[in-house]
């Protein structure tokens, strides 16, 4: 068996869980851990291609089942990357409770969540805002807390909370939605690509006692709309998608439980991360220009 530590990284074949296995098989020396990919479905097209890569080995698994997860993973997990969908935030809330539930039972020594900012370190520990997705997110965080208190510090937690991502500036129907949310916004909003989720969630795997019982909020920058815009023309040409104001409400309006009541919370509260703090610390956590350059899909 190998020697090497083992981490579960659950969403692997999505945008957090795909950035943080992109990260730690990037860290040097050598990739000091063992992964293992949680997916539905080992034979889709997104998993072949995690499985082809060194040191991952690919589990299936649902969080219908969080139990099984573990009975069939073959061999103990030192540390759990935590993602869930927020389609359902009821489903969501239960899935993340479990994982953390049973990541204690287990003996994962090192459990690291992503959630989502609420205000800033302060306001997101006390306040879970009015919004569904991140209510489950707050309940999951204290339970998380709970479980890991029970092992008598033997399972340390890091929560990651990132805010806004790049990633939802898509060239498609989707992008132009988020691109009118944030036209409407009227005022600077943070926002962090995933590739930086997965730098920092690597090296809290690698330094553990550094991130231990830390909740961080992750921003690598802040733009108006207008900002944004600006910087976007002058790369591509042309403005970043939008669409005409009737559009954007009547989509804010029918989808208004997920990202409707979310967008007025941007607007009227906001995220509250520092955009400098972790950029500073790691000069490849890209902002929106370099992000636009080097990751998205936007090409000239
Ligand atoms: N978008 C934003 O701006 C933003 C900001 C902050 C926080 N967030 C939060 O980020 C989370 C989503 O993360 P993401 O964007 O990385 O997700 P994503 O790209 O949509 O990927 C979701 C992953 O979850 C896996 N999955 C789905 N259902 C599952 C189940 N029942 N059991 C096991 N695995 C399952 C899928 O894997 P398989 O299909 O291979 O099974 C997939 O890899 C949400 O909670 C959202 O609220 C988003």
């Amino acid at each position: 068996m190998s020697s090497l530590k083992r981490i579960l990284v659950t969403g692997a074949t999505g945008k957090q869980g795909g950035a943080v296995i992109k990260a730690l098989l990037a860290l040097p020396p050598s990739p000091p851990f063992e992964l293992v990919a949680l997916t539905r479905n080992v034979n889709s097209p997104s998993a072949q291609a995690l499985g082809r890569k060194p040191n991952v080995t690919l589990l299936q698994g649902d969080f219908a089942d969080v139990p099984a997860i573990f009975r069939q993973a073959g061999a103990p997990f030192y540390g759990v990357f935590s993602v869930q969908t927020p389609m359902n935030h009821h489903k969501e809330e239960a899935e993340g409770k479990a994982l953390a539930e049973e990541a204690a039972k287990n003996g994962v020594e090192h459990f690291i969540y992503t959630s989502a900012d609420r205000g800033g370190p302060k306001r997101s520990d006390e306040d879970a805002t009015p919004i569904p997705h991140f209510i489950s997110k707050f309940n999951i965080e204290e339970r998380l807390k709970t479980v890991a208190a029970e092992t008598n510090g033997r399972m340390r937690w890091t929560i990651i909370r990132p805010v806004a991502f790049m990633e939802n500036l898509t060239p498609d129907f989707f992008g132009k939605v988020m691109g009118t949310a944030w036209r409407f916004n009227g005022r600077k909003m943070q926002i962090v690509s995933v590739e930086s989720i997965g730098i920092l969630a690597a090296e809290a795997f690698k330094n553990p006692d550094q991130y231990t019982g830390k909740s961080i909020s992750l921003a690598t920058d802040a733009l108006s709309f207008s900002e944004a815009n600006a910087i976007f023309k002058k790369k591509f040409g042309h403005d970043m998608p939008n669409t005409y104001d009737f559009i954007g409400k009547i989509v804010l309006f029918l989808t208004w439980k997920q990202l409707g009541i979310m967008f007025k919370w941007i607007r009227e509260e906001g995220f509250g991360a520092n955009p400098e703090e972790y950029r500073r610390r790691f000069p490849s956590m890209l902002n929106f220009a370099e992000w636009l350059e080097q990751s998205s899909k936007f090409r000239k």
